[in-house]
């Protein structure tokens, strides 16, 4: 396990949910984080929580629908931090409940922008930086949903996630950029919904190890934050 005092990371989607636990789990291995909402001010409450453990906190926001939303997030580390270490591409949205081929084109569309194109145009700012300075960690949070065709653009988005992420490992290899997938479990959250099988905070600590790993460590793989848990 490495340290990461000193360490930047951007979550993503970490106004609240999973990204929140995430930011916090960091924050408490003294990590500096870039908070992340579609609003500054959505990131108030875990600012609260993060704040007086001793790190650096910067907020960023942006709409990961759009170019603009992107180069603001882009901008804000920029202007913010400067670089960013181990970067979190945990921000997603779930298409509404429809059948298949009743889904209209624009939903595939945003669901894919939100959840696939939007993770590899942070990857496309942040990763090159991370090969120059030879650290890098990106985790990127997939899904274990199966066969659920209502859900279609939200399924398809996440194993299209898990083939970039696997190319992307392929192509960092031996730069000691380590790019692996996180399956959190179903967790109810705004997104996983009332009926989630677990509590959010049972995604830590998880949802930290890829991001612990040793230099040179595992990449291309897959982990399960629930295979970490303290509790059922
Ligand atoms: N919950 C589950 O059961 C489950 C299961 C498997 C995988 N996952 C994955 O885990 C990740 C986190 O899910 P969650 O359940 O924590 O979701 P959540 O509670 O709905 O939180 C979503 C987060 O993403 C941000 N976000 C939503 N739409 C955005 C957009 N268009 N642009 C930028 N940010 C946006 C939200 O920011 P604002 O607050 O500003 O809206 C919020 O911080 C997702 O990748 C999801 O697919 C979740």
């Amino acid at each position: 396990m490495i340290s990461l005092k000193t360490r930047i990371a951007l979550v993503t989607g970490s106004s609240r949910g999973i990204g929140q636990q995430i930011a916090l789990g960091l924050a408490r291995h003294h990590c500096d984080v870039v908070l992340h909402g579609r609003m500054l001010d959505h990131c108030a409450a875990t600012e609260k929580l993060v704040r007086g453990l001793g790190i650096n906190v910067y907020n960023v926001a942006g709409d990961l629908g759009t170019e603009a939303g992107i180069q603001s997030i882009v901008r804000g580390v920029a202007d913010g931090p400067g670089h960013i270490d181990i970067l979190y591409n945990n921000a997603a949205i779930m298409n509404p409940w429809t059948p298949v081929c009743e889904t209209p084109l624009p939903v595939w569309l945003q669901t894919l922008q939100v959840n696939l194109f939007a993770v590899i145009a942070l990857c496309n700012a942040f990763v090159p930086g991370m090969r120059k300075r030879c650290f890098g960690r990106v985790i990127n949070l997939t899904s274990g949903i199966k066969e659920t065709p209502h859900l279609a653009p939200y399924g398809v988005s996440k194993a299209a996630v898990d083939k970039y992420s696997q190319e992307l490992a392929v192509d960092c290899k031996e730069t000691n950029v380590l790019v692996n997938c996180l399956d959190p479990g179903w967790i109810r959250t705004d997104l996983g919904g009332p009926n989630g099988m677990f509590p959010v905070e049972t995604v830590l600590p998880g949802a930290l190890v890829p991001a612990l790993l040793e230099d040179n460590g595992p990449t291309g793989k897959f982990f399960s934050a629930q295979d970490f848990k303290y509790f059922d």
